[in-house]
């Protein structure tokens, strides 16, 4: 399973990768906009400061919505680094530029995705990650978890090669049955990587342990 970090924030990237379990990052425009990032040159400058900080896929979003529009920014988007995966949203002309990304040797992560049925033709167009964007899902009383086993089922029984990359994660939690329901990618936000440490007999546990270390030292004295 490999964990990559939802942010266009260099700090809490560098944070997950000082942790050393960190495979990847994604991005998008609201992300990037958070962090007051604007303009083609800035907004490409940023993404090669990441790719530089985490050797490893970064998921840089497209904003045209039309063919020739996501063809054209997707390949500047992709010459900006070897790790530079094209991130496009789940629509018809989504569907057909990640087709003829896949048939140059693009990578692609198919953006937005909210049912089975988009999955399907997601794979099928040879994306090489599909976001399911699950904490959206919950939010509209549906299953988001659901919806990755249901993923999940598809893919391995056609054997798709595309990987289920698990997105919109709000807690630790999330991770955790993501990665029960077969996600080969999640992607969260810092502070959900970072909860998955905590549990408090872990740190009770500890105090004890330090506790009795000090007591028998105190009392060899
Ligand atoms: O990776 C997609 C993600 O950034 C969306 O998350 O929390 O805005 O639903 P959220």
């Amino acid at each position: 399973m490999k964990f990559f970090i939802d942010t266009a924030n260099l700090d809490q990237i560098r944070e997950a990768h000082d942790l050393g379990i960190l495979d990847g990052v994604t991005t998008n425009p609201s992300l990037m906009a958070k962090e007051g990032i604007s303009g083609e040159e800035a907004v490409n400058a940023h993404y090669v400061k990441i790719c530089k900080l985490v050797h490893g896929p970064v998921s840089a979003e497209v904003i045209a919505t039309d063919y020739e529009g996501i063809i054209k920014e997707g390949k500047a988007l992709a010459k900006l680094n070897e790790h530079i995966v094209v991130k496009v949203p789940m629509i018809k002309d989504g569907i057909k530029a990640i087709k003829y990304f896949s048939s140059q040797g693009i990578k692609t992560n198919c953006t937005l995705v909210f049912s089975a049925g988009q999955a399907i033709l997601a794979a099928k167009a040879g994306a090489t990650y599909l976001s399911p964007f699950i904490g959206r899902v919950d939010d509209s009383n549906w299953d988001g978890v659901q919806l990755i086993q249901e993923i999940n089922q598809i893919y391995s029984i056609y054997q798709f090669d595309t990987q289920i990359l698990a997105a919109s994660i709000r807690s630790s939690l999330h991770i955790v049955k993501c990665a029960q329901s077969g996600a080969h990618v999640v992607t969260a936000p810092l502070s959900a990587i970072m909860g998955l440490l905590k549990h408090p007999l872990t740190d009770i546990g500890l105090a004890q342990f330090l506790a009795d270390h000090a007591k028998a030292a105190e009392a060899k004295k």
